[in-house]
């Protein structure tokens, strides 16, 4: 495994380019199960949770080829409706092939994800929303077995106790994609990545609208083509540009982005001090002053991201004052705070919420990465520290940043990969 060493203190300068999105890529990848036909989908990102979702649909009888940041899938004649567990457990976001198999197949049989660092993860809503759509689904040795063969478009409500679902609209859309009637999904995640799967069945014939929005119809067809489709830039990757921009003191153009899905970014951004010029398709992030408290609480989009908090609680630490961060996503996903408080942060957590004490400077220290944002904000804690940092077990960041350190090292970081 490898780690990486940062030597932290100078200012980042100069433009980068955001990869494709990776969670777009993820459940666009289980959609093209949905036809025979092939789909050729461009801007994705080549890391390591692709390679993870192209076994689980290789595994299922699919023809895939990666040509560069292309990714071509025939997945012809279906061989199989069981996603075991030994792969789904290495990734949540396979559970989505479970909306694609019951609407092509009428049968899934999808192992359970279990458990994961960032907290409890139930599926509940995905189970619950095709149950709406008439599929019966029953739990067998830690698998949800689902019979759809009188799948029907109907009304469906997605809301749960921390509000929408990412993956159980996008499993309900695939499904009800192929179902005869019209499905109406209510509280449906507006995430843009919901929009971008919404956007690409489009492509393969689907009638879909009102994505972006809590309530998505959509009227169920007999098949499905294949298409060719680019996935959206990565507004996560873009916004911890921005944060090492910031952190830094630095002067950073962030390009290939949609800028719309930076809002609540960018608006703290610049209620922590920094900067912040847009442009069309890029943002310029700069700073001079000294950095301001925030407070800050996690929302579905377009509220500010689960995806950011850790990086921008990386920022928060060296922010003279007191930043409030409250997590109304996964409550318990703060497993950076220990390695943090390695580095001198003070942050002070109770239940879903953290206090966080700015101070003058961050320590280099060997930290351990506990998961993949969390990993993203060692890094840029790495950045801004004096000293020399070592992240441990990189293997997080490298499921979802494409060449995270050789374009920080572009922008004049000091940083390196070594053997752990
Ligand atoms: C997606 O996960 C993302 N993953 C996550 O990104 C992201 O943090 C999350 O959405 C929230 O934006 C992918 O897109 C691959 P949810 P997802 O269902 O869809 C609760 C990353 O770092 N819930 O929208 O699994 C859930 O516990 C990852 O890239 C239920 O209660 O998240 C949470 O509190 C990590 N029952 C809230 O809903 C359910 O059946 C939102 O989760 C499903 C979810």
């Amino acid at each position: 495994m490898d780690k990486l060493v940062i030597e932290g203190g100078v200012p980042l300068r100069g433009s980068v380019e955001v990869s494709g999105s990776k969670n777009a890529l993820l459940p666009i990848l289980a959609a093209t199960l949905l036809t025979p036909e092939k789909c050729v989908i461009k801007n994705a990102p080549i890391l390591r949770d692709t390679q993870t979702m192209i076994r689980i649909i290789r595994n299922l009888g699919v023809d895939v080829a990666i040509d560069g940041s292309t990714i071509i899938v025939r997945s012809g004649k279906l061989m199989k409706y069981i996603a075991p567990y030994r792969l789904v457990s290495t990734m949540r976001a396979s559970f989505c092939v479970l909306g694609a198999l019951a609407g092509r197949l009428k049968k899934a049989e999808v192992s359970l994800p279990g458990g994961c660092i960032i907290g409890v993860r139930p599926v509940d809503l995905h189970i619950k929303g095709l149950r709406s759509l008439g599929a019966r689904i029953e739990i067998r040795d830690g698998y949800v077995c689902v019979d759809a063969r009188r799948l029907q478009g109907r009304p469906v409500f997605l809301g749960g106790l921390f509000g929408s679902s990412v993956l159980a609209t996008a499993n309900v859309m695939m499904a009800a994609s192929l179902a005869p009637g019209t499905t109406i999904i209510e509280n449906a995640a507006c995430e843009p990545e919901v929009v971008d799967l919404a956007d690409f069945l489009v492509a393969m014939g689907a009638k879909v609208s009102g994505q972006g929005s809590p309530r998505i119809t959509i009227k169920g067809v007999k098949s499905l083509k294949g298409c060719e489709y680019k996935i959206i830039p990565d507004r996560i990757e873009a916004g911890t540009f921005a944060i090492a921009a910031a952190i830094t003191k630095g002067d950073v153009t962030i390009k290939n982005v949609v800028v719309e899905h930076l809002s609540a970014v960018i608006q703290k951004l610049q209620e922590a001090g920094a900067n912040v010029q847009i442009a069309k398709n890029s943002i310029r992030v700069r700073r001079k002053g000294s950095l301001k408290p925030v407070n800050l609480a996690t929302l579905p989009y377009p509220g500010f991201p689960t995806d950011m908090q850790a990086q921008f609680m990386s920022l928060m630490c060296l922010a003279p004052g007191i930043s409030v961060i409250t997590e109304r996503i996964y409550p318990d996903r703060f497993m950076h705070i220990a390695e943090l408080s390695r580095m001198g942060a003070q942050i002070f957590r109770q239940d879903s919420t953290s206090i966080v004490h700015g101070v003058k400077k961050l320590h280099g220290a060997p930290i351990m990465a506990s998961d993949l944002r969390a990993s993203a904000a060692l890094v840029l804690a790495g950045l801004a520290a004096r000293e020399k940092t070592e992240v441990l077990r990189i293997y997080h960041l490298e499921r979802g940043y494409e060449n995270l350190d050789k374009k920080l090292a572009s922008l004049g970081a000091t940083i390196c990969r070594e053997k752990q």
